[in-house]
């Protein structure tokens, strides 16, 4: 990190490490969510929907951080 402080590549790097985390994330809520489902588990259903929307969410906030770090490299 220090070799490319103050560098966009730095950030493009934190970018992409934390939107790797939610889609690891959102895959395995999925999966628990499937899970869930079969073993008639309904409230922990909700619960991981709520987390897994949580996620998406974060991820579409990470799109925009890495979108806007584009249109300011570009502009
Ligand atoms: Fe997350």
């Amino acid at each position: 990190m220090e070799d490319f402080e103050d560098s966009p590549a730095l950030d493009a790097g934190l970018l992409s490490g934390a939107q790797a985390v939610e889609h690891y994330e959102i895959s395995r809520y999925g999966t628990l969510i499937a899970w869930a489902e079969q073993l008639g588990m309904k409230q922990a259903v909700q619960l991981l929907e709520q987390t897994l929307e949580e996620e998406k969410k974060t991820d579409a906030a990470l799109n925009k951080l890495a979108e806007a770090a584009i249109n300011r490299k570009t502009a």
